[in-house]
C-alpha cells in the first residue's frame, strides 16, 4: 500500500490533539501529586506526544529518550521490537512514565515494561500511549493512559510515520483500505 498526502482522511484534528493532551496530563498531575517523574519518550513515533505532554504536567521531570523499532516497510509489523538505543539513567525507586505513540499488537509495550521490571526496582511504572489500537493486540498489554482508541487502520502523522514520511504532520489520517 501507497499513502498519498492527497488521499488522507483527517481522523484526529490539530484541536482535538491538543485538547486530549490537556485532559491526559490533568490527570497525570492529579496522579503523581507533585512527585517527581522520569518522562520516557520512545523514538522516534511519540516525539510530537511526549514533547507536547510534558509541557503540561507540573510535576519535576526528567525526559528521557529511548529508540526501538518494530515496523519494517511500509504498514506491516515485523512482529520483532528492536532495542535501537535503550541507555537509561538509574530508574531505582523511581515513577517512570513511557510515552508511546500507538500500541497495536502491545509487542513494543510489553517489551519496554519487562525491561523495566527486568532491570528496576521503579517506585511505578505507567505506560501512556496517545493512541490504542485494540482491536489488533497480540499481548495482554493495556496502557495506563490513552488519548484516542482507534480501529484497524493504518494512521499517519503528528510522530506516526509511513516509511518516514508524514511525521510532521499536525493532525493524524489515515487512508481508506
Ligand atoms: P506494536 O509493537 O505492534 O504495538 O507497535 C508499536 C509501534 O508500531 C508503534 O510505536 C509505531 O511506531 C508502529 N505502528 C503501529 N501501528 C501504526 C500505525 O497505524 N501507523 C504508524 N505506525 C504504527
Amino acid at each position: 500500500m501507497e499513502i498519498k498526502l492527497s488521499e488522507l482522511k483527517v481522523l484526529f484534528s490539530e484541536e482535538a490533539i491538543q485538547k486530549r493532551i490537556k485532559e491526559l496530563a490533568n490527570e497525570m498531575n492529579h496522579f503523581y501529586k507533585g512527585e517527581e517523574v522520569y518522562a520516557i519518550c520512545v523514538l522516534k513515533g511519540a516525539v510530537m506526544f511526549a514533547t507536547d505532554l510534558v509541557k503540561y504536567l507540573d510535576m519535576p521531570l526528567k525526559m528521557e529518550f529511548i529508540r526501538l523499532s518494530s515496523y519494517g516497510t511500509g504498514t506491516t509489523s515485523t512482529g520483532k521490537v528492536n532495542a535501537v538505543d535503550i541507555s537509561l539513567p538509574d530508574l531505582n525507586g523511581k515513577n517512570v512514565l513511557i510515552i508511546e505513540d500507538i500500541v497495536d499488537t502491545g509487542l513494543t509495550a510489553k517489551f519496554l515494561m519487562d525491561f523495566m521490571h527486568c532491570n528496576f526496582k521503579t517506585k511505578s511504572t505507567k505506560f501512556c500511549s496517545l493512541l490504542d489500537k485494540k482491536i489488533t493486540r497480540q499481548t495482554d498489554i493495556e496502557p495506563d493512559y490513552y488519548g484516542f482508541e482507534v480501529d484497524d487502520k493504518f494512521v499517519v502523522g503528528y510522530g506516526l510515520d509511513y516509511e518516514g514520511y508524514y511525521r510532521n504532520l499536525r493532525y493524524i489520517g489515515y487512508v481508506e483500505k
